[in-house]
């Protein structure tokens, strides 16, 4: 009935999710509010995890991208599943660093890596830094020898891919800020200058090819790539790459028309692929990283609102307004990114019109969805917008000095909190009003 299986409707006739009633968490907790669901983020953990082991024999790692969605709470999560992360900020790093998560898991990605940020990666030992580009390497080179350590690194190369995915999520081709090309050399020559640097040591390539892709081809055409590359540079530099990073990007339910492969195909048929690939090409078996985000906490939450006002423009729009926006769910506005709906206070109530959710910003542009097909709404209705848990709190804002919602971890019918609400005095933290104003 949902595009989630964290949902279901409950005998009082609520939206339930983890066994709490959606109607009962907005009472405690107010709106609006993000609520994850714990059970099925540890199941999609498990699901990549698992498959890792049963078709490829464990020699992986899955690595938790924790842009999108990273929390304290979050980061111990993927650590007892297992997982490794994947950081793209010092921020995120020290969020890791915060939840006690361990280093020799962590993969540090990003396109300009601040001089601080790669200090305090190699200050804490972290597995991989996946190098971006030239600067990014001779830094590194000289952080490292100044603090007498050698420095792991892989490359971010762009194989060149088209992942038929929406334009701002498209990272694989050459034109992209990411990474080196493999078309016009760039990516054998950051390897052939690496290979002549003293502190640093070429262990892996990595790609990512965009997200929320619902295609196999893809993955198996950049694992081909990428393997096509570890052989040349073992044939033209002798260097030895012992690990193939293939990024993230795995689809994800937000409406009824989308169908996404289950997510242990995308490591049954990339491992397929491998094995035959070395096999030919009598190259040792890489060590292979995954880096999905979105599918293992995009369907695992919802956002809860309040609906404060019925606007029916006869003959031109219904806009039903929430207490949030485009400040806890961007992803609308930036990417016209489609979300399904549902009243939580009456969830099979039948959908009899089409409705426009808007925001509460000074913004046209601030939707959560346009013309969704939903039942009549009321003021004071909870509306639970679906599948909000990638990329929703991780990209909040504070525009319009709202306040961001507080994030609740359910499980067991029991919710705790793991992101207080910010309140106007965070809001007001770091103005300063000078003295001589
Ligand atoms: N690895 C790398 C190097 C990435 O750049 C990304 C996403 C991932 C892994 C995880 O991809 P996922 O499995 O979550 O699709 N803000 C956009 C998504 C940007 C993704 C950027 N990189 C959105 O809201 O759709």
């Amino acid at each position: 009935m949902f595009v989630s299986e964290a949902l279901k409707v409950n005998n009082r006739n609520h939206l339930e999710i983890g066994g709490c009633d959606c109607v009962d968490l907005v009472e405690q907790y107010g709106t609006p509010l993000y609520v994850m669901d714990e059970g099925l983020i540890r199941k999609n953990c498990r699901t990549y995890k698992n498959a890792m082991d049963k078709y490829y024999s464990g020699n992986g790692l899955v690595l938790f991208a924790s842009k999108a969605f990273c929390t304290m709470a979050m980061c111990k999560i993927a650590e007892q599943e297992g997982l490794g992360l994947d950081v793209v900020s010092g921020g995120e790093l020290y969020t890791a660093l915060k939840a006690g998560f361990p280093m020799d898991k962590v993969y540090f990605h990003g396109n300009n890596k601040m001089i601080e940020e790669l200090e305090l990666a190699i200050d804490h030992n972290i597995r991989r830094i996946v190098v971006d580009n030239k600067e990014e390497l001779h830094h590194i080179n000289k952080i490292a020898s100044e603090k007498g350590k050698i420095v792991n690194i892989s490359f971010r190369i762009k194989p060149g891919i088209d992942a038929h995915t929406h334009d701002f999520v498209q990272t694989g081709q050459i034109d992209s800020k990411f990474g080196v090309a493999l078309e016009n050399g760039e990516a054998f020559d950051i390897y052939e200058t690496a290979s002549k640097l003293s502190n640093v040591k070429v262990v892996g390539v990595h790609c990512h090819i965009g997200s929320q892709i619902f295609d196999l081809a893809p993955f198996e055409l950049a694992a081909k790539v990428m393997i096509s590359f570890i052989a040349e540079v073992k044939e033209k530099l002798g260097i030895e790459i012992e690990e193939l990073n293939l990024g993230g990007g795995f689809g994800i339910k937000y409406i009824p028309e989308h169908d996404p492969i289950e997510y242990d195909h995308y490591i049954e048929s990339v491992s397929k692929v491998v094995k035959g690939l070395c096999e030919d090409k009598r190259i040792k078996l890489p060590f292979i990283v995954m880096e999905p985000g979105r599918s293992i906490v995009a369907s695992a939450g919802i956002t809860l609102y309040k609906i404060g006002a019925v606007k029916d423009i006869k003959d031109v729009r219904k806009y039903v307004s929430v207490d949030g926006g485009m400040c806890d769910n961007p992803r609308y506005a930036l990417y016209q990114s489609p979300y399904d709906a549902v009243l939580a206070n009456r969830p099979d109530a039948i959908k009899s019109e089409k409705v426009t959710i808007a925001g509460k910003c000074c913004e046209s542009g601030d939707l959560l969805a346009k013309d969704l097909l939903m039942p009549e709404i009321k003021v004071g209705d909870v509306l639970a917008v679906l599948a909000t848990g990638a990329y929703n709190y991780s990209m909040s804002s504070n525009y319009n000095r709202i306040p961001r919602p507080p994030v609740v971890l359910v499980k067991d019918s029991k919710s705790r909190v793991i992101v207080k609400r910010e309140d106007f005095d965070d809001i007001v933290r770091n103005d300063i009003i000078p003295e001589d104003l």
